[in-house]
């Protein structure tokens, strides 16, 4: 025990002494030894306590998805995979993260979304690898990748999910965005590009969104090289009236300058000439063809002749989505698409002609949401069923509650509940709050009579009935509500 109590002390002391050293360091600014020690300012000090106490921000342009919005997300999500799987889209995930190389080439590397938004870094390999700024470029990658070419064509896919592009945010334009994607390849039919845009319209068309469609051809390849000969040769002769990026863009892209948004530019392109005049016969067959089918299909649809897309993979058909009552003046599209038979042999596969289009779902959302008049109650339907509230009363109610919660979601209701709440009156506020038409309230009596009470909450008439018999009652009731 001493030798013990020794060693302790002796412990202590150096403790001691290492304390009174750093102590020291702190306050002397020069030793013996003339070494200076930097001694870091107090305010410094407390910034960086306050610095270490700081919550890590969400970074800029990105949003987090809240509680509150989850079931108009997963009415957006359901929805998408409800209508690609009624056209024969097959689901298809690529990771977010590609080789950069594959957007480069594919979208090209005087375009916007390349140049100035795409996320490129290196990785612990040093290779170049980007967050993926869109989808179609990865489902050419799969195209090829999975030797799809031998597989009965078209090949159809779909997809949802985040996209990245570092672009300035403001409101319906963020840094990671969610699309929703269909893509077609292996038919070049104009019956293609029509499908897919009937797909997109009554897409937005079944969440509430009445929508019109821009449309253009741009042609294929050789009749884009001559129309860009005579537009650039038109842009070059008033090339003083034109604003400074148009001009830059006369060099790199002019086709770009079509979709300018300058008042100025506008007035020029008023009388530049139109891609439509430049068309080949081919491509003003396939055009018209695509037309016809969206009059079929009672589509409504604006031709847009300045309509060219930013991206450098499109070959004759190209569309956006943009919704109609759109209040706020914005013209930011909903979506948009096209055809791109160039792209999959460009890439280094076979010669594949293909179409597809995206859809952003936070325009989506936020257009849905100028759709929904009241915000009071919140939507917290279940397959479009009336909710249903469960009530408990009591530790044994709540037990009992656990279990019939999972035995009634095996037969295919669900219920809104909260378990940690105790009190009879405040559970059926929060019923109310949630616009639930019933409530099934379970307490000690009803236990040991093997019941439950249904509460009308409308009415606020209550019925009791055999615990046996609640899945087929609510059955009922739910039937009732729905027809
Ligand atoms: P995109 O026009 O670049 O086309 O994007 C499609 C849609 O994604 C836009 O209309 C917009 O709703 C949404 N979007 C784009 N950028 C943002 C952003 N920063 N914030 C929020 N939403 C955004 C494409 O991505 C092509 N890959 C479409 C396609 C598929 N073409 C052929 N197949």
């Amino acid at each position: 025990m001493p030798s013990r109590k020794k060693t302790t002390t002796k412990k202590a002391s150096a403790k001691k002494t290492i304390k009174k050293d750093v102590s020291k360091k702190t306050v002397v600014k020069k030793q013996s030894s003339e070494k200076k020690v930097i001694v870091p300012s107090k305010k410094k000090q407390s910034a960086k306590k306050s610095l270490a106490k700081k919550v890590p921000m969400l970074l800029r342009g990105m949003r987090d998805i809240l509680p509150k919005d989850g079931n108009l997300w997963l009415t957006i999500y359901n929805a998408a995979s409800d209508i690609s799987r009624a056209y024969n889209f097959g689901y298809t995930e690529t990771p977010i993260l590609e080789d950069a190389s594959l957007f480069i080439r594919s979208i090209g590397k005087d375009t916007d979304v390349v140049e100035k938004e795409m996320y490129v870094f290196e990785d612990k390999d040093e290779k170049k690898v980007a967050l993926r700024p869109e989808f179609t470029a990865s489902s050419a990658r799969v195209y090829i990748s999975h030797g799809m070419h031998s597989q009965p064509q078209p090949v159809k896919m779909w997809t949802i999910g985040p996209m990245f592009r570092h672009d300035r945010p403001q409101a319906g334009r963020y840094r990671q965005f969610r699309q929703f994607d269909c893509e077609v390849y292996g038919v070049r039919d104009a019956v293609v590009d029509a499908e897919l845009i009937v797909v997109a319209y009554n897409y937005l068309k079944e969440l509430g969104i009445d929508c019109q469609v821009h449309i253009n051809s741009i042609g294929n390849l050789d009749d884009r090289q001559r129309y860009l000969l005579e537009l650039s040769s038109y842009l070059r002769s008033k090339r003083s009236m034109l604003s400074d990026i148009s001009k830059k863009r006369l060099l790199k892209n002019p086709l770009r300058i079509l979709d300018s948004k300058d008042e100025g530019d506008k007035v020029v392109l008023e009388e530049a000439p139109q891609i439509l005049d430049w068309l080949s016969d081919d491509s003003k067959k396939f055009f018209m063809s695509v037309l016809e089918h969206l009059d079929e299909c009672g589509i409504p649809y604006i031709l847009q002749p300045t309509l060219v897309r930013g991206l450098d993979y499109y070959t004759d058909t190209v569309f956006e989505f943009f919704a109609i009552d759109s209040t706020d003046g914005s013209q930011s599209a909903l979506g948009g698409g096209g055809r791109y038979d160039g792209l999959v042999k460009q890439l280094g596969g076979h010669d594949t002609p293909a179409c597809g289009f995206a859809i952003g779902l936070e325009r989506v959302l936020l257009a849905m949401r100028k759709n929904i008049e009241s915000r009071d109650t919140i939507d917290y339907s279940f397959d479009n069923r009336p909710p249903i509230y469960f009530a408990q009363l009591g530790a044994q109610a709540r037990r009992r509650a656990l279990y019939l919660i999972e035995e009634m979601r095996k037969q295919g209701i669900m219920f809104i509940h909260n378990l940690a709440k105790t009190s009879l009156k405040s559970q059926l506020e929060v019923a109310a709050k949630y616009n639930a038409t019933h409530t099934v309230i379970l307490g000690q009596k009803e236990i040991q009579d093997g019941t439950v009470i249904i509460r009308d909450m409308e009415s606020g008439i209550q019925e009791i009935i055999d615990e046996k018999k609640l899945a087929k009652t609510l059955q009922k009731l739910l039937n009732r509500a729905t027809k």
